[in-house]
């Protein structure tokens, strides 16, 4: 059955592996969206403006196609990211990729993370995920850790109730430090 854009049902919950549609049907986009973050260096350089606590792991939930993730694994070394997917899109196989729905497999990976980045999609067609990554996000990152998501992407729940979330965003990402 083809995605619907308008329902009320989050994407994960109309098919698993709904970012083949969701690609195909917005190519432009994508397209726009790649030549800004992938084939440039905007993430490796507000990364490289960061001060990175030295523990925890780098997390990166909505691996995908592993663009953004490969810039992770390059920045702070393969050993200490790990990444979560509802879907395998990735037919190389990575070990430190786990393939679940984080909404129910996030409390059996409780750990101390320096570094998360919610990559689960829009707010508006993927609430309940992104929802579920912002509060693992806010119990597990240490002390000067950092919160990241793309600031582009509209929606996002005020900070009130993350009082110990400091706001240091730029243009175009959103970032929070964990006070
Ligand atoms: C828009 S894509 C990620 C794009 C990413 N920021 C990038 O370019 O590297 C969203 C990803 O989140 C995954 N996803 C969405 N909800 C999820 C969930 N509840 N658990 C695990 N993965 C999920 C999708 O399968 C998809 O690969």
């Amino acid at each position: 059955m083809p995605l619907n854009y308008s329902s009320d049902v989050d994407f994960i919950d109309q098919s698993l592996s709904f970012m083949i549609e969701v690609e195909a049907d917005n190519e432009s986009e994508f397209a726009l969206r790649k030549s800004e973050f992938i084939d440039t260096n905007k993430v490796e350089d507000m990364l490289a403006s960061l001060t990175v606590p030295a523990i925890g792991k780098v997390c990166k939930v909505g691996v995908w196609k592993a663009d953004i993730y490969n810039k992770l694994k390059t920045a702070f070394g393969v050993d200490r990211c790990i990444g979560f997917d509802c879907y395998d899109y990735l037919d190389n196989g990575d070990d430190s990729v786990t393939i679940g729905d984080f909404r129910t497999i996030h409390s059996n990976h409780n750990q101390d993370i320096a570094l998360f980045w919610n990559g689960l999609g829009g707010w508006d067609t993927n609430t309940s995920s992104k929802q579920v990554g912002l509060d693992y996000a806010y119990s597990n990152l240490v002390s000067g850790g950092y919160y990241i998501d793309l600031m582009y992407l509209e929606g996002h729940p005020s900070l009130d109730a993350y009082p110990n979330f400091v706001d240091v965003s730029n243009d175009l990402f959103r970032i929070y430090r964990m006070a």
